[in-house]
């Protein structure tokens, strides 16, 4: 694959999260990108390669949890994107601090921008990639106005700067 085509797939800022997910008593967690579908219903979506030990929890329960980290918990997304849950229990592993969801089994991870509590509503196969887009209906939300979201642009990481007004 040319690797100009691959680096238009990092042109568009999104989100930093790290999605966790609970399955019986095993848990996981990974950084990734979330997407907004749709207000009413309210629908975000995930993309997870179907080889992560996460993609097998959100399989197994049809549920994750969407942690919205700040600028503080950048050293841990980067961390919990490396590691594989196959290998080591990232939570022991980095001191992961949780909290119980309102609605779903999956663990929150403390000190997050926002908390959101998905349930999967359906999932596309992409046969030609290895992930799966996984759509899921917002169940639970809490977040905290006074800590900021991080996006992910070509490989860096930024806070989100000044608002533009017309
Ligand atoms: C900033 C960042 C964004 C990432 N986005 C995704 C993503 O959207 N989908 C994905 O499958 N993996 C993504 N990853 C990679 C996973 O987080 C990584 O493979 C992780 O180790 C999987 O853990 P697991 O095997 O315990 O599930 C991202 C990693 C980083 C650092």
């Amino acid at each position: 694959m040319a690797e100009s085509l691959v680096k238009a797939t990092l042109q568009l800022p999104c989100s930093v999260v790290i999605i966790s997910a609970q399955a019986g008593d095993k848990k996981g967690a990974m950084t990734a990108g979330a997407m907004y579908v749709s207000q009413v219903p309210p629908l975000i979506a995930v993309s997870v390669d179907n080889t992560l030990a996460t993609s097998q929890l959100i399989e197994q329960s049809q549920e994750f949890a969407i942690n919205v980290i700040t600028d503080s918990q950048l050293e841990l997304a980067k961390r919990v994107g490396s590691a594989h849950g196959k290998d080591v229990d990232k939570f022991h592993e980095f001191n992961i601090t949780t909290e119980s969801a309102s609605k779903i089994g999956a663990p929150l991870i403390s000190g997050c921008f926002a908390h959101i509590e998905c349930r999967v509503r359906s999932s596309l196969l992409e046969s030609e990639g290895n992930h799966t887009i996984y759509i899921g209906e917002v169940v639970g939300f809490k977040m905290k106005d006074d800590l900021g979201p991080l996006v992910w642009l070509n490989n860096r990481y930024f806070t989100v700067g000044a608002e533009c007004r017309i």
